[in-house]
């Protein structure tokens, strides 16, 4: 039996560690975190974090093999096995500002191990994303101290996406288990990968060394936001060509070689991992002189930036560039659907444009006004959330969908289209809508990379 510790209880410590409780009976798992507030919830069943099937696993485990508490130095007393699971966010100040990695609560996190460890052997697993040679960075400050314990760094990166993160933890891709290349390394690497066999078959287990396993991370957001920014980028030309990019899409993914997955044009990508991880992609490359290389990554997230603002802009054009008091609702906050989470949310931007231009903008959310509520705090302007629809259009002019909830696709638009202004519009930021439905109901619809529905010229 082992104590099994994470540090950080938050989107992808909490899952994961519900997970091994789950399956790993045998041993102890316990999830701290310096936010007593966040605690609390894990113990209560109001989740901090809303994801299908989280609250069943955590309920079956908790109080069992499953402990919440802020303890953070007693629970590294006793701990065998530590996973740092702390947010790295992109850093706002001095040098690489924008675009490296904040490593400040790692580093507080990684001294905090070595003041209090206390067995022999310690294995740390590194779960947050961290720009490449990390591991290495935290070898070297738990080896700087006076302590008698013997540690091993082992990276094991998280793929799990959110609003599916137990099923992505359930049946993984590949789980990547990457250590040091000698005896210790390959010891701690077993222990990790005896963790996920309780539930993981072993040809998904792929072991490598740690800077492999560090980089494929970065590298496997990086490609899939590319193929997003690509197809986003070709949205654009059908627009003007009058092709239709869901045509274009699904011709190109046929193509067994390209595949179907994340090529849907959006409003653009979002959420807590992709503009941040290309950013270290970049700033690594930049750093190594690798300028060509660094500017080929920054152009995704430049492209995602411009679709964000070109949708924005079709709304401005369709409205004789004159927002002012114009009443225009947001059908979603979150980064996608099923989740709360608004973490690099393109609802933040077009927010605040729509709010530049004097916009009378309403809010409507499933999941995530709380966080909506956060992220525009200092936004001025007209600003109010509903969590009614039929509430929220009331003589609305324009409706934006930036997030394809399931739920949307329920609304009785017939009865929307009488509570609103005429002429209504509808801008559909992912496609998600039945447009010839809505064109027939009577709003002018404006779809991504297809040809917009009107009824007025
Ligand atoms: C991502 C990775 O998928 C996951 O492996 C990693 O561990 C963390 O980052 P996540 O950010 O939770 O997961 O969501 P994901 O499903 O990847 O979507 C990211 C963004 O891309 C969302 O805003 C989504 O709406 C958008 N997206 C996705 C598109 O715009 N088009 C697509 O075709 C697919």
């Amino acid at each position: 039996m082992s104590n099994i510790l994470c540090i950080g209880a938050g989107y992808v410590g909490g899952p994961t560690m519900a997970m091994i409780a789950k399956f790993c009976l045998e041993h102890k798992i316990t999830v701290v975190d310096i936010n007593k507030d966040r605690i609390d919830r894990w113990n209560s069943d109001d989740l901090p974090i809303y994801e299908p099937g989280l609250l069943e696993i955590v309920k079956e485990a908790r109080g069992r093999n499953l402990f919440f508490h802020s303890d953070v130095a007693g629970a590294i007393k006793d701990a065998d096995i530590i996973f740092v699971s702390v947010n790295t966010p992109t850093k706002t100040f001095g040098e690489g500002a924008g675009k490296a990695a904040d490593l400040q609560f790692w580093e507080k996190t990684s001294r905090d191990i070595l003041e209090n460890c206390r067995k022999p052997w310690v294995i740390v697993v590194e779960k947050s994303t961290l720009p490449v040679r990390t591991a290495e960075a935290m070898s070297k400050i738990l080896e700087s101290g006076k302590s008698s314990t013997k540690f091993s760094v082992v990276s094991n990166p998280e793929f799990l996406a959110e609003g599916s993160a137990i099923k992505d933890l359930t049946t993984p891709d590949r789980v990547l288990i990457g250590g040091e290349q000698n005896e210790k390394g390959r010891k701690a690497v077993e222990q990790i990968s005896e963790l996920y066999s309780h539930w993981v078959s072993k040809d998904r287990l792929l072991l490598t060394n740690v800077w492999s396993s560090e980089l494929s991370k970065l590298v496997a957001n990086a490609m899939l936001a590319q193929r997003i920014s690509s197809i986003n980028s070709i949205s654009a030309l059908c627009e003007r060509t009058e092709a239709d990019i869901t045509e274009v899409s699904k011709a190109v993914g046929m193509d067994s070689r390209i595949g179907t997955k994340f090529l849907e044009a959006s409003i653009g990508f979002g959420g807590s991992c992709f503009r941040k991880d290309i950013l270290h992609l970049s700033y690594l490359c930049e750093f190594y002189g690798l300028h060509e290389v660094a500017d080929y990554w920054a152009s995704v997230v430049r492209i995602n930036e411009w679709q964000t603002d070109r949708f924005f802009h079709k709304i401005l054009l369709e409205q004789f560039n004159n927002l002012t008091d114009k009443v225009i609702v947001l059908l979603g906050f979150a980064f996608k659907e099923n989740t709360g989470d608004t973490r690099d949310s393109p609802a933040i931007p077009l927010c605040e444009k729509l709010l530049g231009e004097h916009a009378n903008v309403r809010i409507h959310d499933p999941k995530a006004l709380d966080n909506a509520r956060i992220d525009v705090k200092n936004m001025e302007g007209n600003l109010s959330f509903y969590e009614d629809v039929y509430d929220a259009v009331k003589g609305a002019r324009v409706i934006t969908l930036v997030t394809h909830w399931q739920e949307y696709l329920e609304l009785d638009f017939e009865r929307i289209y009488e509570k609103m202004v005429k002429p209504a519009f509808i801008f559909d930021g992912r496609n998600h809508l039945d447009h010839k439905k809505l064109f027939q109901i009577g709003f002018n619809v404006f779809p991504l990379g297809r040809p917009p529905m009107r009824h007025i010229q």
